[in-house]
């Protein structure tokens, strides 16, 4: 979604904001723009196109900007209005002295419009942002900060600032509810961003801005309030992330790299989570206290984290003999879900950022539900207004499509499911040490199967000219079926679709005939043979075939057009090593098609709007 940054300091200005603006493209966006005040000659200067950064890049060329070392840049991801030129940020108020950048949603846009309109303020643009600038120059009397201050009260809605005005070239405004907004602190220099990739390479020191917070930032003094303009105290953070985890080392694509990065996440996570055979969330605050009085647990999350969510309802009803429920946030939301104080709802999102992950936990809280997050992205929105977070600590995900985010936040899961089970009695010590040592194959198993990348790379690229993928899984790999589809449709446009192999009798089997081919998920398991009988069902109406089954099977080439082997493991844990496969079959697909795998068209990775 959107993304934001902003610049005070003594350096140039254009250039940090352009470089800062490619770091954050991996939030999915359509359009670009960038705007600077030349202190000197008295000039605000603004440029924007639709279309990818380059584009920006080279208007920059044709058209430069003046020297400056106070300014702000933008990347749209269209909500109001087509993605075009004028639309995009950022926008300037009638006077073309004030000038704005926004990522999230202004809901009563068209009421203030109204009254802004009726008072004469011209509108350019289809977008709910304009009229935010244009609130502000109704309030403006010679200061900018007050003037923020007074039209941030009227807006409903979510939002990230950033203002700069012509008259006072010497401050940047930040605020925010709902959106995220970071403050980088430099020497002499100063930042705001959407997130911390974007100014890795200038600071490690940062703030998040808090909801309903207003930023007064210099280039050497930094001043936060809350939005009645009473001083607030601020905390600063020292981000480990490393610059190097933002690049692409080597890779052609994120994507790969993240993909390839997932045997390390998980021998990480294993080593920090795991002592002695005991599972430790103690850096969450998570003990067996947490679990007490809890009779059902919800689990809310978005796109990939609801497919590992999803596997781990299946699990924790199985190691935990809990009831567990589970919804995409934006279900959960508007329905009414019987929660209550012995209610645990388990949020899972990647960013911690997505509006409506973050609006399903509030509903839950004000219900009176504990709340426990398994987040990536330290100190995102999520894991600030949870009870526990339980990081998955998977180092930044910068491709669209989720991959060791995925397998990460499932890592946590069987952990989680490991501790509750234990904690409730219903996993014995020794079944708890024997699963514990099952996950600790999994590493060694991703290797394996990374070395089989070139034949699966193959099985991949022979069947791209298919229109249409079907992915059939059972029981706890249902969820991985869903995942499948869900990772090629997003990166290489073809239509897919997951589903429960019980259920192709009901409908997808109108579906099959030579053009298509289905994805069969078939490890060993005690549902191994029923999953035969699919594909032999598949078959005989023509059906292309490509099986994902266990090493040392040699019933599945009889049946399969294609077959992926994964090593043999424990049956509740191939989720995790099915994942892999499918990833690559998605990745290599949309390579040989030609997509843009790290940035698929109007994808976000953080999606910051409901
Ligand atoms: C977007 C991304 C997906 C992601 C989903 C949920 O749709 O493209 O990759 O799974 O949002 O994001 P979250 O950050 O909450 O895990």
């Amino acid at each position: 979604m959107c993304g934001i940054v902003g610049y005070i300091g003594k350096k140039q200005a254009a250039p940090i904001l352009i470089e800062a603006l490619k770091r954050l493209e991996y939030r999915g966006y359509d359009s670009s723009g960038v705007a600077v005040i030349d202190r000197l000659n008295y000039e605000l200067a603004v440029r924007k196109t639709s279309g990818k950064i380059k584009d920006l890049e080279e208007l920059l060329e044709s058209s430069p900007l003046p020297l400056s070392s106070v300014g702000i840049s933008h990347t749209r991801w269209a909500t109001h209005g087509a993605p075009n030129k004028i639309n995009s940020h950022p926008h300037v108020d009638c006077s073309g002295k004030i000038v704005l950048v926004h990522n999230g949603i202004i809901e009563n846009y068209e009421e203030l419009r109204d009254i802004l309109w009726k008072k004469g303020h011209k509108f350019v643009s289809e977008t709910d942002t304009e009229i935010i600038v244009h609130l502000i120059e109704e309030y403006y009397k010679r200061d900018i900060f007050v003037a923020v201050q007074k039209a941030v009260k009227q807006l409903r809605g979510s939002f990230a600032l950033g203002v700069l005005c012509l008259d006072e070239p010497d401050i940047l405004i930040a605020a925010r509810i709902g959106s995220p907004l970071i403050i980088g602190l430099g020497k002499n220099e100063n930042f705001i961003a959407s997130d911390v990739p974007a100014i890795l390479e200038h600071t490690k020191k940062v703030i998040y801005l808090k909801e309903g917070e207003l930023a007064k930032i210099q280039e050497d003094k930094i001043q936060l309030f809350d939005f009645d303009g009473r001083a607030v105290s601020c905390h600063i953070d020292k981000v480990t992330l490393k610059v190097d985890t933002v690049k692409k080392q080597g890779f052609p694509h994120f994507m790969l790299k993240e993909i390839h990065e997932q045997p390390s996440v998980l021998t990480q996570m294993f080593q920090h989570r795991i002592k002695n055979n005991k599972i430790s969330f103690d850096d969450g605050g998570l003990s067996e206290k947490c679990f007490k009085g809890i009779n059902h647990i919800f689990i809310v999350a978005c796109g990939t984290a609801y497919h590992a969510g999803l596997v781990g309802k299946y699990l924790i009803e199985q190691l935990a003999s809990i009831p567990v429920s589970i919804d995409v946030s934006s279900e959960f939301r508007y329905r009414t879900p019987v929660i209550n104080k012995k209610t645990l709802v388990v949020a899972i999102s990647q960013s911690g950022e997505t509006a409506d992950t973050l609006a399903a936990v509030k509903e839950a809280k004000l219900k009176g539900a504990k709340i426990i997050s398994i987040c990536n992205v330290v100190g995102s929105s999520l894991a600030r207004v949870s009870d526990r977070v339980l990081y998955t600590h998977a180092g930044p995900e910068i491709g669209v499509a989720s991959t060791k985010a995925y397998t990460a936040q499932l890592g946590i899961l069987y952990l989680f499911a490991i501790k509750l089970g234990n904690a409730r009695q219903t996993l014995s010590s020794i079944q708890a040490k024997m699963f514990i040592k099952d996950l600790k194959q999994i590493p060694s198993a991703y290797i394996k199967i990374l070395k089989d990348k070139n034949a699966i790379a193959k099985i991949a690229e022979n069947n791209a000219h298919y229109g249409c993928f079907l992915f059939l899984g059972r029981n706890i790999n249902f969820p991985s079926a869903l995942e499948g589809a869900l990772k090629l449709k997003e990166i290489s446009y073809i239509p897919a679709e997951g589903y429960a192999a019980g259920e192709m009798k009901h409908g997808p089997i109108a579906l099959i005939d030579e053009y298509r081919a289905v994805i069969c998920l078939a490890p060993e398991s005690n549902i191994y043979e029923k999953m035969i009988s699919n594909i032999q069902e598949i078959r005989s109406r023509r059906g292309k075939v490509i099986a994902i089954a266990t090493e040392g099977d040699e019933v599945i080439n009889k049946h399969a057009d294609n077959v992926i082997f994964i090593p043999k493991i424990n049956q509740l844990l191939t989720p995790f090593l099915i994942a892999l496969p499918l990833q690559m079959i998605a990745y290599y697909i949309a390579v040989k098609r030609g997509c843009d795998v790290d940035q698929p068209r109007n994808l976000a990775k953080s999606v910051t709007v409901e």
